[in-house]
């Protein structure tokens, strides 16, 4: 299967090389940590009267506790410290320059009165609740317009005890879309670390229109049948990295949006510069990392590397529609290792699920350069499930290195799409077909510096016998 190269290959490699490598690995955003940061004032929660018994209402003590720190945000800002209790609480809002630190056996718990979570205005790139038309709930954690803030501790716990809410949403009884666990609007510098989620009412955790965005060593846990309980969903942001985290949920462990249909459009805001690795987790009826389906703002720059997603529906997947616009573009995918996943790689071209009637079926959104390499699969029942656009072909799908035990007569079913691969087990669909190395490498995006880790023993043997 290997192919030879030729020396004006290995002319073509060196130059590329020679390039600048990619700048998203080499940027900062991943490699700040909250620990450097030491807040030089600090109270708990319970010198503004919080009661930790699970039953008394917190939000007062949590709001006056904030609105306290407030004053020490031009000093270097502060800590709130919640010890070991159970701390019931409805939504509060977080300041800039703040640290929340649960200790460990902390447990803030979201109160199960829906008035407790006031309703707030849509997000301009949505239009709309999500979930239903007009507002909705804010978050039990909330922040906007902030700069420098972490939410960390000794593996505390923040459960949003959404059992309630999941009801609410089967029952169809909700009067606003559900609220997220923890939302960020419009924020830089936001650090979420060392601690774990259960039960979110809705998506977990919630970056959107946000810059410096570092989530590390997070654990969130949903029932695998709660719904839309997403784990973490970078949303029109930038310089997002997400590391050693164990997710395991009830829809997408990883979604990252953009907006949906004309208010995504007019909004304008990608996601970039986005960093996934290290990552386990299972969603049963859902993806590992998904891009979409609002992505009508543009999603690119993705870089996803050491996944494990076992007992879950799909690994990768990227869903969209007509009427979305924006693009998917550059997307890296590598070092996946799935066991017991229905379909390892999928593209819905026909999602579906409009705001309203007034999105434009015309918008086709652009999807290109997806490399996806490295993945190796055991008891899979679909290799590839890949539909793209009639009239709006997916691009330069590149797969490589890919070794997959698949059950499925027919484990590939590619339409509208276009790519290629080498070194793929079972081999890839025919629109797939072309090799990549050596002529079509510029049209793989972030494969050349595999290609010479890859064939560097190869090649340097064999340029010694020039
Ligand atoms: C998480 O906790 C560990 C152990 O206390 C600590 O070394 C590390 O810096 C923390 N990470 C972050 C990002 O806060
Ligand atoms: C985002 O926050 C910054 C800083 O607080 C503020 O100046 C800016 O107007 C905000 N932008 C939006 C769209 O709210
Ligand atoms: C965020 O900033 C924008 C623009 O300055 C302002 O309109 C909005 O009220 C601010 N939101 C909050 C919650 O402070
Ligand atoms: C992850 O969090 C746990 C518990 O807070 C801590 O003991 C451990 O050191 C952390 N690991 C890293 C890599 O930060
Ligand atoms: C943190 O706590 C959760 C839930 O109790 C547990 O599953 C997880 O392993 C702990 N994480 C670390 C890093 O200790
Ligand atoms: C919806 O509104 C009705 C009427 O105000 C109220 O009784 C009900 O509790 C609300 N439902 C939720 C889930 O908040
Ligand atoms: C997992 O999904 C399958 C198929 O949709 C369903 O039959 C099963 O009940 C689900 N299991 C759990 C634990 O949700
Ligand atoms: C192929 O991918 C596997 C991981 O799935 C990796 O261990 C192996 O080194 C890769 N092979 C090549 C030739 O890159
Ligand atoms: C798939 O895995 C099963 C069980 O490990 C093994 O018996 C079978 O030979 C494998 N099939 C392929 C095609 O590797
Ligand atoms: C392949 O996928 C298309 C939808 O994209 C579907 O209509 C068709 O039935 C599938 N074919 C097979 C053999 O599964
Ligand atoms: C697609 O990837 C190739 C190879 O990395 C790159 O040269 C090209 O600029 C990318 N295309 C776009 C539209 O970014």
């Amino acid at each position: 299967m290997r192919r030879f190269f030729t020396l004006v290959d290995v002319l073509l490699v060196l130059l590329l090389f020679s390039e600048a490598p990619w700048a998203v690995w080499g940027s900062p955003h991943c490699d700040q940590t909250s620990s450097g940061v030491i807040r030089p004032h600090s109270v708990a929660i319970t010198e503004f009267g919080a009661v930790g018994d699970g039953v008394t209402l917190n939000t007062k003590a949590f709001q006056n506790a904030i609105f306290y720190l407030n004053s020490f945000a031009d000093k270097g800002g502060a800590q709130l410290f919640v010890p070991a209790g159970r701390w019931l609480t409805g939504s509060f809002d977080l300041i800039s320059h703040l640290t929340l630190w649960l200790d460990k056996d902390a447990v803030i718990l979201g109160s199960m009165n829906s008035n407790d979570w006031p309703v707030i205005d849509p997000l301009p790139s949505y239009g709309r609740g999500r979930e239903l038309p007009g507002r909705r709930h804010r978050s039990l954690i909330y922040g906007c317009n902030l700069t420098d803030v972490i939410v960390t501790g000794d593996n505390g716990t923040i459960d949003g005890q959404g059992s309630i809410w999941w009801n609410w949403f089967q029952k169809k009884t909700l009067n606003y879309t559900r609220p997220h666990l923890v939302e960020f609007i419009n924020s830089t510098g936001v650090v979420i670390s060392n601690v774990t989620f259960l039960n979110s009412p809705f998506w977990t955790i919630h970056p959107v229109y946000c810059s410096q965005v570092i989530i590390q060593n997070v654990t969130i846990l949903a029932p695998l049948d709660s719904p839309n309980t997403d784990g973490i969903d970078p949303d029109s942001s930038n310089d997002v990295c997400i590391e050693d985290c164990y997710i395991s949920t009830g829809d997408d462990l990883i979604a990252i949006k953009s907006g949906w249909d004309e208010y995504g459009i007019s909004y304008a805001r990608p996601s970039t510069n986005i960093i996934i690795r290290r990552l386990v987790g299972k969603t049963n009826s859902s993806a590992g990392i998904a891009i979409g389906s609002e992505m009508s703002g543009g999603v690119s720059e993705v870089h996803a590397e050491s996944l494990q997603f076992f007992n879950s529906k799909t690994g990768i997947r990227i869903k969209t529609s007509p009427g979305r616009g924006g693009y998917v573009r550059n997307i890296y995918i590598s070092d996946m290792n799935l066991v017991d996943v229905k379909i390892a790689i999928r593209f819905t071209g026909q999602y579906g699920e409009h705001p309203d009637e007034f999105y434009d079926p015309t918008a086709l959104p652009i999807i290109e350069n997806i490399t996806v390499k490295d993945v190796m699969g055991e008891n899979i029942k679909f290799a590839g499930l890949l539909e793209g656009i009639e009239g709006d072909n997916f691009v330069n799908i590149c797969l490589s290195n890919i070794t997959l035990n698949v059950t499925s007569e027919s484990p590939w079913n590619c339409s509208y799409i276009h790519g290629y691969s080498d070194l793929v087990s079972p081999e890839a669909c025919e629109p797939l077909g072309e090799r990549i190395y050596p002529g079509h490498v510029l049209d793989c995006y972030h494969l050349p510096t595999h290609l010479w880790s890859m064939s560097n023993r190869k090649r340097s043997s064999w340029l010694r016998s020039w």
